[in-house]
């Protein structure tokens, strides 16, 4: 048993905390808010994610996940100090690392002993170097330390799953005594080998960029070819399938949609274009893709106002959807964001509603009309857009959904209804890639 300590309790600190203690280790997890400790400690998870409070719950009734926000004395108890803290986009498109320059400083004055600092925080390709002379700045007599990149590759509504049973472990570690503990902290996938890859620290921080940006880029790819496909009467979600069925391609990350959201895609890509700019060594295929996910956004809220007579004044929408994906109440990012201000400044109003995004979108666009069920939401309204796919609106009744609206009217971004049933009804309706011709 390891004893570790987690600085940070947003989705990347928490949810890895929550899973090491899992493994059997210790875990202190520290943090300067009082308030997301107090309600930590209270058993309050301050995030929505599916199986967290079970893990957390668990694993604080076994006394060996804490809370804390005595970040010093979580230093000195601890064998492993994971860096978990934001590193939100700055400006010029760099991740802004000062939280974790912060959290570095502090590491610095309590090592007490030999320590592996890792930071599991998104880094800028280059940065471990950084944390590391950080660190060695103010190192007190008799302290040690050896420097560790594990980037993490989970996903928002799916973090727990992902960080217990995950596709590999990335170490980035040039010491032999560190990557052994590091194997140690991960001893159940690794016993169960899973894959777990050493690297050196700058190979482990391109991975994580490498792999997000790819992501993204198949997502731009997928959004611009069903945008073919709306041109010339194919259907993407055949396109993708059979695509898909290439074991070179796979069939994940292509299901087309309103473009890409949420906390990572769009920063870290953004990220890698500045390094990459910094380098004189521009990277084209990414810069395209963050490119075309802006005209995809965009795309959407004409293909609204086109089905609106081109003319939002004085009408009503209804959003269904304002997380950036299903099962998290992440707005960052989302899509929606563009749809709703396009839609407002166009002078339209909107009657919003999310099963738990509301709570999270009111503290970025405070003045629209938030209500507690997709039927309130449509009761009058001049047409309904659909922006993410939450199970309750892909079993939505569309005989309902047409008795409701005012006109009926339907963007479905996430493509999660029925074409034959929206035609048969007599909806005026359009998705992402799937408005088919029918050849005579
Ligand atoms: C992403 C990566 O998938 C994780 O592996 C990574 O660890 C994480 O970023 C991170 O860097 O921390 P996440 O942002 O939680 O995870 O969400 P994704 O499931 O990747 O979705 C991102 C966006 O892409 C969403 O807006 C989603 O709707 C969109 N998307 C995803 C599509 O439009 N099409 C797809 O086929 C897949």
């Amino acid at each position: 048993m390891l004893k570790i300590s987690v600085i940070g309790t947003g989705y990347v600190g928490l949810v890895s905390g929550a899973g090491i203690s899992d493994f059997g280790h210790r875990v202190i997890c520290a943090d300067i808010s009082e308030s997301k400790i107090k309600s930590l400690i209270e058993g309050e998870i301050p995030i929505y994610e599916p199986g967290l409070d079970d893990l957390v719950k668990r694993n604080v009734n076994a006394g060996r996940l804490s809370f804390s926000t005595n970040i010093d004395t979580a230093i000195h108890q601890a064998d492993v100090v994971f860096i978990a803290v934001g590193t939100p986009q700055g400006k010029s498109g760099n991740a802004d690392i000062s939280a974790v320059e912060s959290v570095a400083r502090t590491i610095s004055k309590n090592i007490n002993g030999y320590k592996v600092i890792c930071t599991k925080s998104t880094v800028p390709i280059g940065t471990g170097q950084r944390i590391k002379e950080l660190i060695s700045e103010n190192i007190p007599d008799g302290g040690e330390f050896d420097y560790v990149s594990n980037p993490e590759f989970l996903r928002e509504g799916s973090a727990v799953k992902d960080f217990l049973w995950p596709d590999r472990v990335v170490i980035g570690a040039t010491s032999d005594r560190a990557f052994k503990i590091m194997r140690e902290v991960y001893r159940p996938l690794y016993v169960n080998e899973k894959p777990m890859l050493h690297t050196n620290i700058a190979t482990a921080e391109m991975i994580k960029y490498a792999s997000n940006a790819f992501l993204a880029l198949k997502i731009s790819y997928i959004n611009e070819i069903a945008n073919l496909c709306e041109a010339s009467g194919a259907d993407v979600h055949q396109v993708a399938k059979a695509m898909g069925q290439d074991g070179r391609i796979s069939a994940k990350f292509l299901h087309p949609g309103p473009g890409f959201g949420g906390s990572c895609f769009p920063k870290d890509i953004n990220a890698l274009a500045a390094f990459a700019n910094k380098k004189e060594l521009p990277i084209k295929t990414i810069e395209a893709a963050i490119e075309t996910n802006e005209i995809q956004k965009s795309r959407m809220v004409s293909k609204l106002k086109k089905m609106m007579n081109d003319d939002f004044s004085g009408k009503t929408v209804a959003i269904l959807g304002l997380a950036f994906k299903p099962n998290t109440d992440d707005v960052r990012e989302s899509s929606s964001i563009q749809m709703i201000r396009e839609i407002q400044e166009g002078g339209g109003s909107i009657r919003a509603f999310d099963p738990i995004a509301n709570d999270s979108m009111k503290e970025i666009i405070p003045d629209i009309k938030y209500v507690d069920s997709w039927e309130e939401a449509c009761k009058d309204a001049d047409s309904a857009t659909i922006m993410t796919e939450w199970n309750e609106f892909r079993g939505m009744d569309l005989d309902r959904l047409k008795t409701l609206l005012s006109n009926p009217i339907v963007l479905d971004t996430r493509n999660i209804l029925s074409i034959e049933k929206l035609t048969k009804l007599g909806f005026t309706f359009d998705n992402v890639g799937r408005k088919i011709v029918h050849e005579n």
